[in-house]
């Protein structure tokens, strides 16, 4: 039998200090990939490199960025890509719910920047890496509270300058995320990198800490909440599994496929977060894709 299925492979799970993230990293890892640990804040990095590395695996690397900087998120791109020549797992995972309406230097809310805006450009820059490993899996975690965004993304008040609710904020962010998904599984069809799109169930971990009134509420919660292992199985499965090879654009909930939101299913929905996003983040329009695909044929 072999034990180590993800031997010569590299994977980058973000907001891995923490919860699912780290223990995804640490499953990972076990399973033999070298792992690329994302954090914001050193200390917090250096504890979770350390966790990864006691799991046997291959020595795990470190990389920081807080994804309220595009400009942080650009450069620690920039030094993955100088140390590596391909990504084969990226796990789009950091995510946060925000008590309050902060806005970024960047000039965005800091749910929708940190949740989605972030990992937009994270992929758009690791893209060269992901088409050069050929088979690259993209796992984006979102949450079924993208359910409650049922009216769909509010593109005139993309930073809830009206009315701030964390929980709606939240839930904009994680429809942001499988319409991402979603996306980037059309706009990748035939090159064999996958993407999908996930839900960890409630997980009993620091999310919801800074939610203000939710937190509350949440808290409450906390009992009948999984343990981050549980929370991290579904992610760490789409990531890895052999049963799910080449299956993409899919929103998986306990490592099944499963329907997500019918407004999450609006193509020209996830064309405009897409031409968004790219404004954004500035992200060099519709070349993006097959300039990257050039520079790897
Ligand atoms: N917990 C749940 O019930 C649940 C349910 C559905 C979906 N999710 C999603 O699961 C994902 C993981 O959340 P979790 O429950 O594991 O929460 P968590 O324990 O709070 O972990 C969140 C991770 O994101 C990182 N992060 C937060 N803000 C960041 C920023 N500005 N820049 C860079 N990294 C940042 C955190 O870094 P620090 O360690 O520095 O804070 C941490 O590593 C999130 O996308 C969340 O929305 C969670």
């Amino acid at each position: 039998m072999q034990t180590r299925p993800l031997e010569g492979k590299v994977a980058l799970v973000t907001g891995a200090t923490s919860g699912i993230g780290l223990v995804t990293a640490e499953r990972l890892a076990e399973m033999g990939a070298v792992v690329v640990v994302h954090g914001r804040d050193r200390g917090r990095i250096d504890g979770a490199v350390a966790r990864v590395a006691s799991t046997g695996g291959p020595p795990p690397e470190a990389a920081m960025a807080d994804f309220a900087s595009l400009s942080q998120v650009r450069a620690m791109c920039a030094t993955i890509r100088a140390r590596h020549d391909r990504l084969d797992i990226l796990v789009n995972n950091a995510g946060l719910i925000n008590g309050r309406r902060v806005i970024t230097e960047d000039g965005n809310e800091t749910t929708f920047q940190v949740d989605h805006l972030a990992h937009f450009l994270l992929t758009s820059e690791l893209l060269p890496l992901l088409l050069a490993a050929r088979e690259a899996r993209v796992v984006t975690v979102s949450s079924n509270a993208h359910e409650s965004a049922w009216a769909g993304i509010d593109f005139d008040d993309l930073t809830r300058r009206r009315a701030y609710n964390p929980y709606r904020t939240y839930a904009q962010a994680k429809l942001a995320n499988v319409l991402f998904a979603y996306e980037l599984a059309r706009r990748l069809a035939g090159t064999g990198v996958t993407s999908n799109a996930v839900h960890p169930g409630g997980v009993r971990t620091r999310w919801g800490r800074e939610a203000g009134a939710f937190s509350i509420g949440w808290a409450l919660a906390r009992p009948f909440l999984v343990s981050a292992e549980l929370g991290a199985r579904t992610s760490v499965y789409v990531a890895s599994s052999t049963d799910v090879a080449g299956l993409t654009g899919e929103y998986f909930v306990e490592c099944r496929p499963r329907s997500s939101s019918p407004v999450s299913y609006s193509e020209d929905a996830a064309r405009r977060l897409w031409d968004i996003s790219e404004t954004l983040t500035g992200v060099a329009s519709k070349a993006t894709l097959p300039a990257a695909m050039e520079a790897t044929a």
